[in-house]
């Protein structure tokens, strides 16, 4: 019923009676009620004024199964969708579903995790109605060797799919964040640097369960920070909204779907050759550690040097001060940039 006089609503774009909803569905007066309260509840506004009836204010950001399939146009990511309004965390639901049987596509969404987790066991903060939380459950055929790739393939579908439905330039930090700088240098002086304001839009949580040869599930999670107005003290400093940068609240469904297109794009390319090698030029001219002096947070030892491009098999090169080249391994470390967060 909700539905229904949620599209009447929209379609008048002005007032409609109570009595005029409740002759055309063939419902009571109170019943026409409950469903505008229900609306209200899932956050649209709705205008009430006796003798006038009910007419839509404004339109909230639905994440349901069905705001997003009506925008979807992808062959297979997000074929089947599980949507919550609640769930702990889009990566473990799509785990218990992947060990359920769900198959290669499903694409898990949450409009808030009561237990977002982000990568090095830190927590992601997931609040209702502001971000995206998604997860894509794979099935490939390929060695578990190449899978954590695939968080730099998403990371591109991110990335493209905000510059397609906002029409902004992120840049991608190796492996898993996206973030947005005004200035898009790699300056080496520390004072010069701290107006190059590098903050993260979204990270990437890429977790598998394999065998020694071969994969029986990957699940990728992307948080995106879309509407958030503030952020809690300790990203503060580090983290930016969509809406922070444009001044809009874009649709968290058309984003969504463009980032599902996009993958779409990117997977099947890494797929032809099973690594960057189709994919490391494009990914090379977003990545902003570039030219960067960075912390490798090497579990068997941290240490710094000066970031470059990545390899075909999605490694970044990273110059020591003596000179020696090592090529860090996105499954095992991550990087830091010295003198803040890039
Ligand atoms: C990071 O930058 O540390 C990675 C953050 C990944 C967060 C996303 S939100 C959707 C999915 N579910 C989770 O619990 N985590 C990922």
């Amino acid at each position: 019923m909700k539905e229904k006089i949620l599209e009447l609503l929209k379609e008048r774009a002005e007032f409609v009676s109570g009595q005029e909803i409740s002759e055309r569905f063939g419902v009571s007066r109170t019943a026409v009620w409950k469903a505008i309260r229900q609306l209200e509840a899932d956050g649209y506004e709705i205008e009430a004024v006796r003798n006038r009836g009910y007419c839509l204010k404004s339109e909230a950001d639905v994440l349901s199964e069905d705001s997003i399939r009506r925008v979807l146009t992808t062959k297979w990511a997000g074929s089947t969708l599980a949507v919550y309004s609640e769930i702990d965390s889009t990566n473990n639901q799509a785990k218990r579903m992947a060990e359920e049987g769900a198959g290669h596509g499903l694409l898990v969404v949450g409009d808030h995790q009561s237990a977002g987790r982000g990568r090095r066991g830190r927590a992601w903060d997931s609040a209702a109605g502001e971000g995206i939380f998604m997860t894509l459950l794979l099935k490939p055929d390929i060695l578990p060797g190449n899978a954590s790739m695939l968080t730099l393939v998403m990371a591109m579908a991110v990335r493209a799919g905000i510059a397609q439905v906002t029409g902004l330039d992120t840049q991608i930090k190796w492996p898993n964040d996206i973030v947005y700088t005004s200035v898009h240098t790699a300056m080496q002086d520390p004072s010069e640097r701290e107006v190059c304001d590098g903050r993260k839009v979204c990270g990437i949580l890429t977790e598998m369960s394999a065998q020694v040869d071969c994969i029986n599930h990957i699940v990728i999670g992307v948080g995106i920070n879309v509407h958030n107005e503030s952020f809690p003290e300790e990203v503060a400093q580090t983290a930016v909204s969509l809406y922070q940068l444009t001044g809009n609240h874009v649709s968290r469904a058309v984003l969504i779907a463009e980032i599902m297109a996009q993958f779409e794009h990117y997977y099947d390319r890494y797929l032809q050759t099973q690594d960057m090698s189709l994919l490391k030029q494009e990914y090379n001219a977003h990545l902003i550690n570039t030219g960067r002096k960075v912390c490798v947070l090497d579990p068997k030892g941290e240490y710094t040097g000066t970031a470059g491009e990545i390899n075909e098999t999605g490694e970044l090169k990273v110059t020591k001060s003596d000179g020696q080249t090592v090529w860090v391994s996105s499954g095992e470390v991550s990087v830091r940039g010295i003198y803040g967060y890039v």
